[in-house]
């Protein structure tokens, strides 16, 4: 499988920016196994509620951390105490801030037995860590999704694990500005509108598509979405269809070539001045379940094709190349980043046949307010 390297996107193996690292419930007082960023790392939660990520091996002698059910360590509940782990083999623990704080038979402690450290932010039921190789603090914040999640008259996502993909995470960007793919792999029918707004770290898609099922309750039937990525691993979609709809896709690097992705969706069934109802929360699952299936259909090609390093772009495919230098940005250092933003910031439209097809401008979902300050 191809790398980073071999694309030519920088001096990074791996994109700086947000990244999910599991569910809320991944995180528990036994403590787990997970790789992300060519490490292997163990997530657990201290006592005060707090989940970590710290690095799997431990300084001493390097057993695994979490990979373990037969020392006493564990079978006696010293695993996890307070916000420490300790180790399995001899027993030495390591606070919240990877310092060993205590070994069983030893009153002098090495202060280079430390442990690295993960941030951990949890947020709409999600665990998230920022990534950066140069290790910096985040440039830009965490998404907020819309502020739906837990917003009254809204269901939740359940966010499904959809598979760890041998392929490079750029792969997966490529779909924001792919419109080839819409009628033959999603069921569109007839594409309207099609357009791609760069805008520093963030790109949108702007998509307006009459679908062969039914998605919109209006005269068109036309699914209308504004669908946008921050950095490397979060895309979040506005789905104005039959339900109000906010999709979000995201993908962490297991390592170099190697992504896992989950997806889930947060569907609006009422004003919110009710709780929803059992047949609410049924036809709100059973949208959303349409949505994840509806991805599922990338991750079949995605999961079975060969690496793209170049790839053979039409004009009417929509602006690879362009987005791909967008993507170059979080595998650089940040100096070079805003270079390399100021080549891509504005507006690149593939398709628009609102005119032709006397189809009114407004049943777009707000084509591009923010896109036009930047176009
Ligand atoms: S290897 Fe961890 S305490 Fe010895
Ligand atoms: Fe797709």
């Amino acid at each position: 499988m191809a790398k980073a390297q071999d694309y030519g996107f920088g001096a990074f193996a791996f994109p700086r920016g947000w990244f999910m690292i599991g569910r809320t419930e991944d995180a528990t007082e036994t403590p787990s196994s997970v790789r992300y960023f060519g490490t292997d790392m163990v997530l657990y939660r201290g006592k005060s509620g707090k989940a970590r990520l710290v690095e799997a091996y431990c300084p001493h002698m390097g057993a695994h951390l979490a990979k373990n059910t037969t020392s006493y360590i564990v079978l006696d509940g010293e695993h996890v105490q307070g916000e420490s782990i300790r180790c399995p083999f001899h027993g030495w623990r390591f606070d919240e801030n990877g310092q060993c704080d205590h070994i069983p038979y030893s009153d002098f402690i090495p202060k280079a037995a430390c442990l690295k450290t993960f941030p951990v932010t949890e947020f709409a039921g999600i665990l998230w860590t920022w990534y950066d190789p140069e290790g910096l603090e985040p440039d830009y914040p965490l998404p907020s999704f819309g502020n739906h999640y837990g917003e009254p008259g809204w269901v939740e996502w359940n966010m499904a694990h959809l598979g760890d993909l041998d392929i490079h995470g750029c792969e997966i960007v490529d779909n924001m500005a792919d419109l080839g793919h819409m009628v033959p792999v999603h069921g569109s029918t007839e594409c309207i509108y099609f357009s791609n707004e760069f805008v520093d770290h963030v790109v949108h898609q702007y998509f307006g598509t009459r679908h062969r099922n039914e998605v919109a309750n209006h005269e068109y039937n036309m699914l209308m979405l504004d669908t946008w990525r921050t950095g490397p691993g979060i895309l979040e979609s506005d789905m104005q269809g039959r339900f109000p709809g906010f999709w979000l896709i995201a993908s962490t690097p297991i390592d170099d070539g190697r992504e896992r992705v989950w997806s889930g969706i947060m569907v609006q069934v009422n004003d919110g001045t009710q709780a929803p109802s059992a047949e609410d929360i049924a036809l709100a699952r059973e949208f959303s379940m349409n949505a994840v299936h509806g991805l599922g259909q990338d991750v079949e090609i995605w999961a079975n094709k060969r690496d793209c390093i170049n790839p053979m772009a039409l004009p009417a495919d929509g602006p690879y190349g362009r987005l791909r230098t967008w993507y170059r940005q979080f595998f650089n250092p940040r100096d070079k980043a805003a270079e390399l933003q100021k080549r891509v910031n504005g507006r690149t439209v593939t398709l628009d046949l609102r005119e032709a097809k006397g189809i009114a401008v407004d049943v777009f979902h707000a084509p591009p307010q923010k896109a036009l300050q930047s176009a």
